[in-house]
């Protein structure tokens, strides 16, 4: 049987416990499960976009714009270690559904001739919204499962299913969708931050995901994009904004791609965002992405040990090896149920149709959280 005290000795044990102190947490006994939908708030991030506010807006005006301008790029660079990308290989910009629409049509002009697109039918909502749009405006046709390929320019998939936190193995498919002719977008939203992940690695050239999850950049934090160096030069974006242009201050009659990955930028960047999302890049960079995916594999076995002894059923793989930092638990009552923990201040969150998702986010989940908040699932 595992007691509370068990968590607690986890907790006292846990080499990353001292992060949720760079955290604000305004009330100690919140429990909260849910950062892989919105990660918690760094306390360094306030100071930030104060310091923004007050230094470089208020007192720079315009001339801040001189250190702004690269911004999407300087914290992509801080962002792709994390991912197992190189400097150059990233921006931080716009939102994963923008960035997917940007790389699926890239990813089309490099591969003329062929004339369908691959994806999950379970995959999150608006990769596949994004597919079936942009099928619909080209005449293409979208194929659900990734068993077929022959006419498939490319495939979009999830690292790490939304829901039941499957991982993909992302080097042994990237091989396989390759070796057959197209190309693969990488949606790493559920895995940034979470897992320990090699794109150069795996050979993977093309990938999106968010930062307001795993990585704390909060509400409405930018987004990234990933492009191997190799396929810089020759990719097409279908938005032609002028910070992705060459001599964007030229004001030239015509649009000439960047020869790098600025090219995948669209128009002026979100400053302020951008400034709290590079906290949360550093904060998971200090930690280290192997400590944080040890503890996250930590509190999701912890937390699938709980399910089996409450007699919850979890469709979570057990090998760790093969899920992301979330654990899914299936309730007949789910949605009323989380939604009666919210009022006691026990935060999961749910997806249809009956799904409570239990959010490890390693800086800032303890495991007297989940013992606590499993607890009140069992006995409701
Ligand atoms: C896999 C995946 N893709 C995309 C998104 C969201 O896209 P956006 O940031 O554009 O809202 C989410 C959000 O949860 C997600 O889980």
């Amino acid at each position: 049987m595992i007691s509370r005290d068990d968590a607690l000795a986890l907790d006292a044990a846990d080499p990353l416990a001292h992060f949720r102190d760079r955290f604000h947490i305004p009330n100690p006994d919140v429990i909260y499960l849910d950062g892989n939908s919105l990660g918690m708030p760094p306390k360094r991030t306030i100071e930030r976009i104060t310091k923004i506010y007050n230094n470089d807006w208020a007192n720079g005006l315009i001339r801040s714009w001189d250190h702004w301008l690269d911004m999407p790029q300087h914290v992509g660079d801080e962002l792709a270690p994390l991912i197992g990308a190189g400097p150059g290989e990233v921006v931080v910009h716009d939102t994963t559904t923008l960035n997917v629409y940007q790389l699926v049509h890239g990813a089309i002009g490099l591969r003329p001739g062929r004339t369908a697109i691959a994806i999950s039918e379970h995959d999150f909502p608006t990769d596949r919204y994004v597919v079936d749009g942009i099928a619909e405006a080209l005449g293409y046709t979208v194929r659900h499962g990734f068993d077929q390929l022959d006419d498939v320019a490319v495939v979009v998939r999830s690292v790490i299913d939304y829901r039941t936190s499957e991982l993909v193995d992302v080097k042994a498919e990237t091989a396989r969708i390759h070796d057959a002719g197209a190309l693969v977008v990488w949606d790493l939203s559920h895995a940034v931050g979470a897992i320990e992940i090699d794109l150069n690695g795996c050979g993977a050239q093309l990938a999106v995901g968010c930062t307001y999850k795993f990585l704390n950049g909060g509400p409405g934090s930018p987004a990234f994009t990933y492009v191997a160096k190799e396929l810089q030069s020759t990719i097409r974006q279908p938005i032609w904004g002028w910070f992705a242009t060459e001599n964007q201050f030229a004001m030239g009659p015509t649009f000439q791609p960047r020869p790098d990955i600025a090219r995948m930028l669209m128009g002026t960047p979100t400053i302020m965002a951008l400034a709290a999302c590079e906290v949360g890049v550093q904060l998971s960079a200090e930690a280290g992405m192997k400590a944080i995916h040890a503890k996250g594999s930590a509190l999701t076995g912890f937390a699938i040990d709980l399910c089996d002894q409450f007699g919850l059923p979890t469709p979570t793989p057990r090998d760790p090896a093969r899920r992301g930092n979330h654990v899914a638990v299936e309730h007949p009552n789910a949605k009323a149920l989380v939604h009666a923990l919210h009022s006691r201040d026990i935060l999961f969150d749910f997806r249809e149709p009956n799904i409570i998702r239990a959010g490890c986010s390693p800086l800032t989940t303890r495991f007297a959280d989940l013992f606590d908040g499993l607890t009140a699932v069992a006995h409701s």
